[in-house]
């Protein structure tokens, strides 16, 4: 008797916790989990995290990690894992592609909620002229090799930086640059239409920085910019970058494309040089960056949508190389404690 009581005391409590966890969850949201450091905790502890301690319900990798995939085997979190960008020009060959998913994906799927695969990083800004050519030919190898395989969930497309756009400053004048549009994204946009498969893309205010900008940039009160042709003013770069985005793949004829915001974030330590760098600046980027893409409000030129996002990125990585800003641009420290609160902690925590 008493061990049922007990038992349907913790049920009752279950469900109210339950209940006030569910009324406390604004939004679900994306990481890039790098792993450029030598002080991270065990992929089975940031898969056990991210499920209890927080509302992150995706993660993207910048590789294909059979760690990370395993650990996160049954969490219901979905993740994005890259293909290498050396490893493209290979992949063409079908049967290559066909071995790549044999080694990658079929061991981990269906129980690791493996849902897209991205093509390399940033290839149209490598210069890496086989890399670039080969980009489209591998994307569509890969996704034949899923079929043959019997996948049919995984997407698979390839993320930009906003490099890609010229013509930008009015965000509904952006076009995809000449060059690149015809050649790479003209048979790109057609192979993610046809696939329903989104655009990736990743918008840095970050490194537009400058002080006059600061506003604007960090979602403050600011003047705004006026585009003449929509008659829209735009107060934070975010959104235009985004409305630039659209703007340009809508002008090629596919402005129902779904856009991932596969990387955007800001660090929160920089060096002497780097003052726009703080923790409060991190937050009121990350935090306005994310209401926009988990509100449902869209962006002027795409009203109502939600953008799925990668914040950049979990962990503070203290191997990468360059400024100090490139080590802060982390949620989390390796010990799991927030850098600073952008309202992803479950029960409010922080
Ligand atoms: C898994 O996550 C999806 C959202 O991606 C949610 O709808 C579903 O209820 C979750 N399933 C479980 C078992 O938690
Ligand atoms: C542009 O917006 C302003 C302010 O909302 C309005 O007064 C003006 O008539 C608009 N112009 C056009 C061409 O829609």
């Amino acid at each position: 008797m008493a061990t049922i009581a007990t038992t349907s005391i913790t049920t009752a409590l279950l469900i109210i916790s339950t209940l006030l966890h569910f009324s406390t969850t604004a939004y679900a949201i994306g990481v890039n989990y790098g792993t450029l450091a030598n002080n991270l905790p065990s992929p089975s502890q940031v898969a056990s995290f991210l499920k209890t301690q927080t509302t992150i319900d995706s993660i993207k990798i910048f590789d294909t990690n059979p760690d990370i995939l395993r650990a996160f085997a049954n969490s219901n979190i979905t993740v994005t894992v890259t293909v290498g960008n050396g490893d493209i020009p290979a992949l063409v060959d079908v049967n290559a592609a066909s071995q790549w998913v044999a080694n990658n994906i079929k061991p981990y799927y269906p129980q690791t909620r493996i849902k897209l695969i991205a093509v390399g990083n940033e290839i149209l800004f490598t210069g890496n002229k086989e890399w670039i050519s080969r980009l489209v030919p591998c994307m569509k190898s890969l996704h034949q090799a899923l079929v043959h395989a019997g996948i049919k969930d995984v997407q698979v497309s390839t993320p930009h930086t906003l490099g890609i756009l010229h013509n930008s400053v009015q965000p509904s004048a952006a076009r995809i640059r000449p060059g690149y549009d015809r050649v790479i994204f003209a048979p790109m946009l057609q192979f993610l239409r046809q696939t329903k498969s989104p655009l990736m893309v990743n918008p840095y205010p970050y490194f537009s920085y400058s002080p006059s900008m600061e506003n604007y940039i960090l979602f403050k009160p600011n003047r705004g910019v006026h585009d003449t042709n929509t008659n829209i003013t735009y107060t934070n770069m975010f959104v235009a970058m985004m409305d630039a985005v659209y703007s340009a793949i809508k002008a090629m004829g596919y402005g129902d494309l779904d856009i991932v915001v596969a990387e955007s974030g800001w660090p929160s330590l920089g060096d002497p040089n780097q003052p726009m760098c703080t923790v409060e600046n991190a937050v009121s980027y990350n935090k306005n960056m994310i209401k926009v893409v988990t509100s449902g409000n869209g962006t002027p030129l795409m009203p109502k949508r939600r953008f799925q996002t990668y914040v950049f990125s979990l962990f503070n990585e203290n191997l990468k190389p360059g400024s100090t800003a490139e080590r802060n641009w982390g949620l989390f420290r390796p010990d799991f404690t927030p850098v600073y609160d952008v309202g992803i902690m479950r029960n409010g925590q922080v």
